[in-house]
């Protein structure tokens, strides 16, 4: 068996974070989204692994490499434009050649990994199987309908009236015979060759479509909300351990990690929190749920339930919370008059001023 991630798209609602870097690799709890994927992937036994990438595929590559890191080995597929996850498959074909595989969605995170739904497929090996679990908006998701045996029987992309609270979690597992659906649909209204449409011609052409139900912690992370809510949810499990410096006046409390080289002076940092490896934390307050990443500089600034990404330095900001900020950004305070914000963003930022 092997597995097919998409770690191509464009990233949209998560920009301008993404106008520079993959949405994949943006880290939560000071790791990139995908490589819990990748994990997941080699616990349940897959090796062979091939990667959709697209405009960040430079990235992508430079981080994941040969995937030997995960233990896995790692093929690169290159998709010209975002033309749609089942056409993601179509043009993994010649990689994926007569194999059943698994297709996993580079910007989801499922908790509890795929091992038991790997080991499921494997046994009852359905024509297709495919993760649901219940939200509580639908409409922005691929919702199922499922009969008492949880075989799936109606499937829609993102409806505006969803016949159901089930929404396609991104892990599917596919025998060779997707390959005839993706190549008999055609594009959606929204110009993407839709995996849903594939699988909704699988159950027109009487194949069995199965769906297992997940109860554990599921997130799509393609927005700024959901990624803060996965970094707090992980940060949860955070081994507290303290690598770098951290002097005498400073107070760590509950589950912290402060990577090698990282510096805590005369700081309160109250976890679940992570400070990078490099990064340098002065006269300040790191509060829960917050990661920062490597070499940055927090000097007198209040952070809360926020992830900062390496490079990034806060200089006497009072609060900060709620954020996701970029690689490289520098906040500093104003000169006290005139009493004034100087702003250099980048497009599609996102500000909010308290005064
Ligand atoms: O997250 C679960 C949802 O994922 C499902 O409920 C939907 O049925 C499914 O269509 C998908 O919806 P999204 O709109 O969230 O998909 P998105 O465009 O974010 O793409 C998901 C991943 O696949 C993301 O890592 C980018 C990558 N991708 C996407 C497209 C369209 C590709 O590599 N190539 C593509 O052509």
């Amino acid at each position: 068996m092997k597995a097919l991630v998409l770690a191509g798209g464009s990233g949209t609602r998560l920009r301008p974070i993404t106008h520079t870097s993959s949405k994949q690799l943006v880290p939560v709890a000071n790791k990139p989204i995908l490589f819990y994927g990748l994990e997941a992937i080699a616990e349940a036994g897959i090796t062979e692994v091939g990667v959709v990438v697209g405009s960040t595929a430079a990235e992508i590559q430079a981080a994941v490499g040969d995937g030997s890191a995960f233990g896995l080995r790692v093929t690169y597929i290159p998709q010209s434009e975002p033309l749609g996850l089942a056409h993601a498959v179509l043009i993994a074909q010649p990689f994926l050649g007569d194999d059943d595989f698994v297709m996993y969605l580079g910007d989801n995170f499922v908790m509890d990994g795929i091992t038991d739904v790997v080991e499921e497929f494997r046994k009852d090996r359905r024509d297709a199987h495919i993760l649901l679990t219940r939200v509580a908006d639908p409409s922005a998701f691929g919702v199922a309908v499922t009969d008492a045996d949880g075989r799936v029987t109606e499937l829609a992309e993102k409806p505006r009236h969803p016949r159901s609270d089930l929404a396609v979690a991104g892990v599917y597992l596919f025998t060779p015979v997707v390959h005839d659906a993706v190549r008999a649909i055609r594009p959606s209204a929204r110009g993407e060759l839709e995996i849903t449409d594939a699988l909704q011609w699988m159950i027109d052409h009487r194949l069995a479509v199965h769906s297992t139900v997940i109860t554990g912690y599921w997130k799509d992370t393609g927005n700024v909300t959901d990624m803060l809510e996965v970094n707090r949810t992980l940060l949860e499990r955070v081994e507290p351990r303290v690598d770098g410096f951290v002097d005498d006046e400073s107070e760590i409390i509950g589950r912290v990690r402060i990577e090698a080289g990282a510096e805590v002076r005369r700081s309160r940092i109250v976890g679940p929190a992570v400070i990078g490896a490099g990064s340098v934390v002065t006269d300040s307050y790191i509060g829960p749920s917050t990661s920062v990443a490597e070499n940055c500089r927090i000097t007198s600034t209040e952070i809360e339930y926020s992830i900062v990404l390496r490079d990034s330095s806060f200089d006497r900001i009072r609060r900060v919370e709620a954020s996701l900020v970029g690689r490289n950004v520098k906040v500093t305070l104003a000169p006290r008059l005139p009493a004034t914000h100087r702003l250099v963003i980048g497009d599609h930022g996102q500000v909010q001023l308290s005064s």
